[in-house]
């Protein structure tokens, strides 16, 4: 099989992407341009490398980069941004996030070594998660990468890795802060253990090198990280008063993004109702889909927010010299993918609703199975030329009964038939992946870049991963 190859015109007829009129996905540019002007290539590609297929813009996390970047050069902050490389298993999305300048948040040996591969300068790696194994605390360690220690317990194990090392290594850390708002949680360190820390690594500064503190929080307000951060006022404080020099404070990632238009949003959540789902019931939560904060507002309010004596967050972070680091994951992938499905067949159901079966799982869609659901309509790429409106789920091709990939009933302006596809945009951030296996032996879905030639045309090239 070729390598790389100019974008595919199939020869099939006509083919038509149909605007979904309910929650209807925002496209970057690139990515309209495809789906609504050459649905063909889209066929084409599918047949080559079969469905679900991932498709990938990876100029387009280079672009995330850059806007990032004038929102924290507008506020003049010292910054480092670390690419969430969790969110998604492309390494052409860790290579543009490494060609972009920004280094790489690595939560296994495994994303480290992708990074590394992509090019990354090792002191450009950050690990985080509470889980090292030792082999990923020697590897860290010997490629002089920053660690986010979670616990006193994991402090003491990479202390005995260093000792095992026994060459004089230096472990760059910083110290996972667990903010007050989330004292329940497995992640991170309270006062009194951030205290301990800080005691044990100014007695120990042959061995480590203390760099800052760090913390992540679930959900995607910035109100919280702004409060945690005033929380580590003191800790910055009680480390200087022990000698120790912080340099970084950490806020991680959960920097929301848009998927759909905000107006639109809110009025499909006004009206949304059980007969809107196959199971009868709206699911309890779901990502803030049509949020009114897009990443660039986000940072650009937590920045500007209160933080102590009358400074706002980057007034404080640049009075104390300290740098600003960020782990985005969701908000760097944004609109750099879409998962492409061909439908296998509709089958009316005694219920009323037909279903639509689809070539691949929700295993590679999977927000049905955190109990929520993808509030993106599918864009249906179909050789109908007309027909009734109808409403249907979308199915997966295993015998589990959850393999729902759509719970909710798509609107759709004419009924899908076998062979057309179901283009799911936006699917970068975690929706793609996360969850895909080889149940019932299919193979694992392929992934593809989409990459521009000197003419500027499409070019397609295979973005599986190295190992
Ligand atoms: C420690 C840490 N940093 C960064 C991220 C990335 O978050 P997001 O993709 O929401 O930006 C995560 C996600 O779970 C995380 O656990």
């Amino acid at each position: 099989m070729q390598s790389h190859t100019q974008l595919l015109e199939a020869e099939t007829g006509s083919l038509k992407a149909w605007t979904p009129g309910v929650l209807r996905p925002i496209l970057d540019p690139a990515v309209a341009d495809i789906v609504y002007s050459s649905p063909q290539s889209l066929l084409g590609l599918v047949e080559r490398y079969g469905s679900p297929l991932n498709i990938v813009w990876p100029h387009i996390l280079k672009q995330n980069v850059e806007a990032l970047r004038a929102v924290l050069r507008k506020h003049q902050v010292r910054f480092d941004v670390f690419y969430g490389a969790k969110v998604n298993k492309s390494q052409a999305l860790v290579r543009a996030a490494v060609e972009a300048g920004i280094g790489v948040d690595v939560s296994s040996v495994y994303e480290m070594r992708d990074a590394l591969r992509a090019g990354v300068a090792p002191a450009r790696l950050c690990a985080t998660g509470p889980a090292k194994t030792r082999e990923f605390h020697a590897e860290l360690i010997a490629n002089a990468a920053l660690i986010s220690v979670d616990s006193v317990e994991e402090l003491a194990d990479l202390e005995a890795c260093l000792h095992r090392v026994a060459n004089g290594s230096v472990a760059r850390v910083l110290l996972r802060y667990r903010p007050a708002a989330s004292s329940a949680s497995r992640f991170g360190m309270g006062g009194d253990e951030l205290l301990q820390c800080l005691r044990h690594l100014s007695e120990q500064k042959q061995r480590f090198s203390f760099e800052g503190f760090h913390f992540h929080l679930g959900g995607y307000g910035f109100e919280p990280r702004v409060q945690a951060l005033r929380e580590l006022i003191r800790h910055v404080e009680a480390a200087r008063g022990l000698g120790l020099d912080p340099k970084i404070i950490d806020i991680g990632g959960g920097l929301p993004i848009r998927y759909v238009d905000a107006d639109a949003y809110e009025a499909f959540l006004r009206a949304q109702s059980g007969d809107d789902y196959r199971t009868g019931k709206v699911p309890e939560s779901f990502y803030p889909y049509g949020g009114r904060l897009g990443a660039c507002e986000w940072l650009d309010r937590l920045l500007a927010a209160p933080c102590v004596d009358g400074l706002s967050i980057a007034g404080y972070l640049n009075t104390q010299q300290l740098t600003l680091a960020l782990e985005p994951g969701r908000s760097l992938a944004d609109q750099s993918a879409v998962s492409v499905f061909r439908v296998t067949r509709v089958k009316q159901l005694a219920s009323g609703n037909p279903v639509v079966f689809v070539e691949g799982s929700s295993f590679s869609a999977c927000e049905t199975w955190f109990a929520s659901e993808y509030l993106v309509d599918p864009i249906l790429v179909s050789r109908a030329s007309g027909g009734q409106p109808v409403r249907a789920y979308i199915a997966g091709h295993s015998c589990l009964d959850d393999d729902v990939i759509t719970n909710r009933l798509i609107a759709f302006n004419t009924m899908p038939q076998a062979g057309d596809l179901l283009v799911y945009a936006n699917t970068a951030g975690y929706q793609m992946d996360l969850l895909e296996n080889e149940f019932h032996r299919h193979p694992m879905p392929h992934r593809v870049t989409v990459t521009y030639d000197a003419a500027g045309a499409p070019v397609v090239s295979p973005d599986d991963r190295m190992e």
